[in-house]
């Protein structure tokens, strides 16, 4: 969907600028999409499991950016990209098209500055303007920033999922499922 790009006031005094993901973006967010994954043991994939391609990642943009019912927003800081957060529909059937997912990831040296409240909060808004009613996520249990930052949104716990991902070292991480009205 169409957003009109903004600028916000971190809590550091810094202005962090808002916008689309647009076609132009394809091999910057295939870096990020790796060096994100390496970043934090909270995400799926591995760096190495991050097999797009800039192409496909250009096709997949233009897709999204003609849909309606999804968005992904792209937070800079200084002109540095710091991350990303999108929602997109569980599904188009229609028992479900009330319904988005919601992700978000920064990268490192961008954590705990705001940026996540601001780009989550856009989100919430513009994913209400689409027509949706609930946002849900999953969040590894052990990831308090992350959680702490939904629940400041209003997202609750409603379950959790043991054992979603297992790591090099044997240990697993569980998932806590988080929904909220929007
Ligand atoms: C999770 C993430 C998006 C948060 O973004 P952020 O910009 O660092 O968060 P903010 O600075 O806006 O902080 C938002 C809230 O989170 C909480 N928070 C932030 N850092 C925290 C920390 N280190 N420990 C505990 N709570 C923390 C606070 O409640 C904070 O609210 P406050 O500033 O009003 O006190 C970011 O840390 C990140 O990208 N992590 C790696 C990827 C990831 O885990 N994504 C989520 C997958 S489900």
């Amino acid at each position: 969907m169409e957003y009109t790009e903004k600028t916000v006031k971190l809590k550091n005094g810094k202005t962090c600028f808002l916008r689309r993901g647009e076609e132009a973006d394809a091999a910057m967010l295939v870096d990020y999409l790796k060096a994100t994954a390496g970043e934090t043991p909270y995400l799926m994939r591995e760096p190495e499991e991050v097999q797009l391609t800039a192409e496909e990642e250009w096709d997949l943009i233009r897709e999204k950016n003609s849909e309606e019912r999804t968005l992904n927003l792209l937070a800079f800081v200084d002109g540095e990209h710091a991350g990303n957060c999108a929602f997109n529909p569980v599904s188009e059937r229609s028992r479900a098209r009330h319904r988005c997912t919601v992700s978000i990831a920064l990268y490192r040296k961008f954590w705990g500055m705001g940026i996540g409240t601001a780009l989550l909060g856009e989100i919430l808004d513009m994913a209400k303007s689409a027509g949706y009613e609930q946002a849900e996520l999953e969040v590894v249990s052990a990831n308090r920033p992350a959680a702490a930052l939904y629940r400041k949104f209003g997202f609750e716990t409603t379950g959790t999922m043991p054992r979603v991902m297992k790591y090099g070292d044997g240990t697993y991480a569980d998932f806590l499922f988080m929904v909220k009205t929007l």
